[in-house]
């Protein structure tokens, strides 16, 4: 089985560090015995040519794209498309994030809009999901996360569903003013998760405030086939160090 290991780095990293990170990444992978973890790095738009570039010598990696617009091209201002991503190297595409959700309009219908895009041209479309705090102090927590996962998939046929990875990132978890959730808050979510798209997508996926002291435990919960991180791998170290953890070492 598959463990998944990604990161993406948001808003961070200069060229120079960009490509740095990536070789440091393969000289990392080079000296260890990854086994069954698959590695993704989703950098910033503007490094991923850089980073494919130098990923591609191994392909080992999957390399993403943090965002892309469900039209192929067009008068769409400071957008990219999923075609220019592809170009770029990117072979996943990071959908509906709760920082783009909240903070740039998205919405199940965007988000929806783009898994159709992203698997129309064959890449692995990455469905963030995640509830806000209200939600989960009022125990909606499991409802809201499968709302929004089938508005996200609606009208996809089994063999599209099966390309699609999910990422359940709580809301209050996410971020340095993010709680990490502990095991117990996040059984229910992932039963939910499992039961609905248990052998059906290509992955479920945790991410919030994952660390180098609870990621063996987040891994260790049913239906959790891997981890999407922030913070704790912008860090090289911190990344091959979780990459070791999910390699059960
Ligand atoms: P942190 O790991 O920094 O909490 O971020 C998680 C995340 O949003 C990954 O997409």
């Amino acid at each position: 089985m598959t463990v998944w290991v990604g990161t993406s780095w948001k808003m961070n990293k200069s060229l120079a560090e960009s490509r740095d990170y990536a070789r440091g990444l393969l000289a990392g992978l080079a000296t260890r015995e990854a086994g069954m973890v698959q590695p993704f790095v989703i950098p910033p738009a503007t490094a991923i040519a850089a980073v494919a570039e130098i990923l591609a010598e191994d392909g080992r990696v999957l390399l993403g794209a943090q965002n892309a617009h469900w039209e192929d091209s067009g008068a769409w201002t400071g957008e990219l498309s999923v075609p220019q991503v592809a170009d770029a190297g990117a072979r996943m595409v990071e959908i509906g994030h709760s920082e783009r959700r909240e903070h740039f309009g998205e919405t199940d219908e965007t988000a929806r809009r783009k898994v159709a895009a992203t698997l129309r041209h064959d890449l692995i479309p990455l469905l963030c999901i995640g509830e806000p705090t209200g939600v989960k102090d009022a125990g909606g927590s499991t409802d809201f996360i499968l709302e929004q996962a089938a508005r996200a998939l609606d009208g996809l046929g089994e063999e599209q569903l099966a390309r699609v990875m999910i990422a359940y990132e709580p809301i209050w978890a996410i971020g340095e003013h993010g709680r990490p959730a502990t095991v117990d808050e996040l059984e229910k979510p992932f039963a939910a998760l499992g039961q609905e798209y248990g052998g059906r997508i290509a992955g479920l996926l945790y991410g919030g405030s994952v660390g180098l002291d609870n990621a063996a435990a987040l891994l260790g919960i049913q239906h959790v086939d891997g981890l999407f991180v922030g913070r704790t791998a912008w860090d090289l170290k911190g990344y091959l160090r979780l990459i070791d953890i999910a390699a059960g070492r």
